[in-house]
């Protein structure tokens, strides 16, 4: 068995198999999402369903008999198919950049650190056109590169769970903040700026205790009973690429297990989920493949259990557990809190 409230370093599907049968009362992760993350290149579209299969196939006997596994996923929104005829014609509003390929060389030569976004702020012209000048191609799938359409991967995860074992018990839509800085090229479509995400509940079966006592009559009005959730995504990924809000996995936790109950998050990325244990008082089992997220993920859970243990009774009483310290690690502004005092 993996030690308890630990993140460890590893691929999801060879520590999972060394987790205890039936130990889990309820798994939430993030996958990689297949849109080129850096912890993502070195898998193709056909590897990263194998993926998704693989680690959700792996659930099924570690899970409690009645508990969850809820995954919270996105639709691809460039996803490209060499097949698909091209969409895009000339757009007779769109000015030619006078931004030369001789401009970037020279910008780049300049600042050799500066990714294309810096470089675009640098000269006064967008991403697409560094890279055009610089690789002759639109990033966004225009009209020298594939063509890219929508690809959604709700039926995927679907599948896979069926396939193993695992019913859907429910999804919900997350409402988060549009990406509008993702999503610079709407200017080119008429499709939408990314703005919701999924959060599909899956069931393995047996006895669930269904407790309605788990939230307050408020929040079952509020969230516990509701389709659609809203709350923004984090500001600032400067540390992970792709972290999920606190608020996400603390609902999860809140409303599908109790006290003392094991979370399991296998892509557990900056510690997101095991901070929400924490917070909630559940244990927790963290699983990263990437040696700098591992380190950062302790780094969160031990300064959210430092500061927990410091919490004076009247906060404790005030806040519904440790609701502050979630509102204050969000924020970024408990860090400097010293365990030794
Ligand atoms: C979308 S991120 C999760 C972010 C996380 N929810 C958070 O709030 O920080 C996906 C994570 O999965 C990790 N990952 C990708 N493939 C993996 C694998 N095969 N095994 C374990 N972790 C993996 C990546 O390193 C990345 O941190």
């Amino acid at each position: 068995m993996l030690a308890l409230d630990t993140i460890h370093l590893g691929d999801a599907r060879e520590l999972l198999p060394q987790l205890d049968d039936e130990s889990i009362a309820c798994s939430i992760w993030s996958p990689p999402y297949h849109v080129g993350k850096s912890y993502e290149q070195d898998i193709d579209f056909v590897a990263w369903q194998a993926l998704l299969r693989d680690v959700i196939a792996l659930h099924v006997p570690i899970l409690k008999p009645g508990g969850f596994l809820v995954i919270n996923i996105a639709d691809i929104l460039c996803f490209p198919d060499p097949q698909m005829p091209r969409i895009q014609a000339a757009n007779p509003r769109r000015h030619r950049s006078s931004v030369t390929r001789e401009d970037v060389l020279a910008a780049k030569a300049k600042y050799p650190h500066y990714n294309r976004y810096q470089l675009a702020r640098l000269l006064g012209c967008s991403e697409q056109t560094i890279d055009r000048r610089l690789n002759g191609n639109n990033i966004r799938g225009g009209k020298y590169a594939t063509q890219t359409r929508v690809k959604l991967v709700g039926g995927i995860v679907e599948q896979a769970a069926l396939d193993a074992g695992l019913y859907l018990y429910d999804r919900r839509v997350w409402i988060k903040d549009a990406a509008w800085e993702n999503s610079k090229w709407h200017t080119l479509s008429y499709r939408s700026v990314d703005e919701f995400e999924y959060i599909y509940i899956f069931w393995k079966p047996g006895i669930t205790v269904v407790d309605r006592a788990r939230l307050t009559p408020d929040e079952w009005v509020n969230w516990g009973s509701r389709g659609v959730w809203s709350f923004p995504s984090v500001r600032a990924n400067d540390d992970h690429e792709a972290k999920f809000p606190i608020e996400l996995p603390r609902r999860v936790i809140r409303l599908l297990t109790d006290p003392g109950d094991l979370v399991l998050d296998c892509f557990v990325g900056s510690g997101t989920t095991a901070v929400a244990a924490v917070v909630t008082g559940r244990n927790y089992i963290g699983i990263d493949k990437e040696p700098e997220y591992v380190r950062l993920a302790q780094e969160m859970c031990a300064k959210a259990t430092a500061t927990l243990s410091m919490q004076t009774n009247q906060e404790i009483e005030a806040g519904e557990e440790g609701i502050q310290l979630r509102l204050a690690l969000e924020r970024g502004i408990v860090y400097d809190i010293n365990p030794a005092m």
